[in-house]
């Protein structure tokens, strides 16, 4: 079981005020159980309003067709501030991707594209520790999970190396995350990244 980093420095807080460094009235992370003993994930209750690490929109029928999809990356309270620190996701630092469909309409902006119907989400926990060997959905440092939006309790990937590895190749170097595409883990600035063409 996992507890998200945030909620232990709430309990070490609770214990001693030494040493704790959060602000008064600051909004304490309550604790977030994500996988069972036995390693089974569960969508996070209410990742929907923890920090967004970045977005994608994708033409997923091919490069020159229109924006279909909005992926959003969301992740645990203090899993920022540990990569920016460390340069990796402290353990039990939870990654959600939420697809959903999307709305288009000329706004002001542009030609612009929303959010709207939810389809996936795909779920990533960190464990540098390989705790879960004997689970196929626990490889490389990660535990993989996938929830379908037509039935969010139940968990659908089979294994990282038949549902999750092929794709998430081009990223290996970097812990298996698209992480350059993600500003707010590099001070704002651009990454290059191998699989990034430009
Ligand atoms: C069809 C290819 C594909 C498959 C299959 C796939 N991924 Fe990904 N995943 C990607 C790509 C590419 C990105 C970043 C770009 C995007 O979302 O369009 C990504 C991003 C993510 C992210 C956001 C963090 C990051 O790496 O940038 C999570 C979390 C994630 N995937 C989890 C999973 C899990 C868990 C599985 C298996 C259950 C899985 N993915 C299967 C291609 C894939």
């Amino acid at each position: 079981m996992y507890i998200v980093k945030g909620a232990m420095l709430a309990s070490i807080c609770a214990v001693t005020l030494a040493g704790c460094t959060q602000q008064a009235g600051e909004a304490m992370p309550q604790p977030i159980e994500v996988s069972d003993a036995t390693g089974a994930i569960s969508l996070p209750e209410g990742f929907d309003r923890w920090p967004t690490l970045g977005a994608w929109a994708t033409a997923s029928a091919g490069p020159d067709t229109p924006v279909n999809e909005l992926h959003t990356v969301y992740v645990s309270p203090g899993g920022i501030e540990s990569y920016r620190k460390d340069g990796v996701f402290a353990d039990g630092t939870v990654l959600v991707k939420a697809v959903s469909d999307v709305k288009a309409a000329p706004l002001t902006t542009g030609n612009a594209h929303w959010a709207a119907k939810d389809k996936v989400w795909f779920v990533m926990v960190k464990d540098s520790k390989n705790s879960h060997k004997d689970n196929p959905l626990w490889r490389e440092g990660w535990g993989w999970a996938l929830f379908d939006a037509g039935d969010p309790s139940k968990q659908v990937a089979t294994s990282f190396e038949e549902t999750c590895q092929t794709c998430h190749e081009p990223a290996k170097d970097s812990d298996w995350i698209y992480s350059a595409a993600y500003p707010v883990l590099h001070d704002g600035e651009p990454k290059k990244a191998s699989w990034d063409p430009n």
